[in-house]
């Protein structure tokens, strides 16, 4: 067995690894979906025929905020975080391979014209839809490493310039 120390430090698209098993996980990926949101962590289609809708707010009958306020509900059923809706199309991960997502988060036509790596990677570390997969309610599964974890990968990676994997 090698001492950790020994271990050579990791390189590349490897540094994308621990911020894609995050990103993959239910909580993230629930709300990154193309035609409605997804529930549970095996991401079946919302219930109560929820969609995306024009803006990712839902159908005008139907929109979010009707059920999902700025925190989750008292007994965390119903999960709440403010401004709470789906990513737009554009920043849809169902069904991309992790080179696909590490590209896209790079890209300014499809981040919401974030054009540096360090200006993509600030909305994870503070936005309260990113924050709430941390306290989902419930006893809903958090994502694999915690919060401050997840910043530190997320500065490693963008101090390398952001490499995928291929
Ligand atoms: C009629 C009420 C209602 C509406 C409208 C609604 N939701 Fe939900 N949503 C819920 C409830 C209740 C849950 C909890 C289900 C569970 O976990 O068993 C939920 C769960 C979710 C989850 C799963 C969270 C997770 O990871 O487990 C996501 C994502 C979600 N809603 C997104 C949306 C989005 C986006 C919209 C609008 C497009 C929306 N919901 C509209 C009631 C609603
Ligand atoms: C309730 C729905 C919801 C959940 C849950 C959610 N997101 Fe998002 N996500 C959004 C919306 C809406 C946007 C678009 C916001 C914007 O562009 O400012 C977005 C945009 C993004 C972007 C693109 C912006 C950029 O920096 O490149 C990233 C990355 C992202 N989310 C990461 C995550 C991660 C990581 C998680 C889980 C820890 C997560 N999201 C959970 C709704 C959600």
């Amino acid at each position: 067995m090698i001492a950790l120390a020994q271990q050579p430090a990791p390189t590349g698209a490897q540094l994308f690894e621990p911020i894609a098993g995050v990103l993959q996980g239910p909580r993230c990926m629930n709300c990154h979906t193309v035609k409605a949101p997804h529930q549970k962590d095996v991401g079946i289609p919302h219930a109560q025929l929820v969609v995306r809708g024009a803006d990712g707010h839902g159908a005008a009958t139907l929109q979010c905020a009707a059920c999902h306020q700025i925190a989750n509900s008292a007994d965390g059923k119903v999960p709440g975080a403010p401004n709470w809706h789906l990513a737009p199309l554009s920043m849809k991960w169902e069904g991309l391979t992790q080179a696909q997502i590490c590209e896209q988060i790079k890209d300014p036509a499809r981040n919401g014209n974030r054009r540096t790596l360090h200006e993509a990677i600030d909305h994870m570390k503070v936005d309260p839809l990113v924050l709430w997969a941390w306290n989902p309610g419930a006893g809903r599964t958090t994502p694999v490493i915690s919060h401050a974890e997840f910043v530190r990968y997320l500065e490693i990676w963008a101090a390398a310039d952001g490499p995928c994997p291929k």
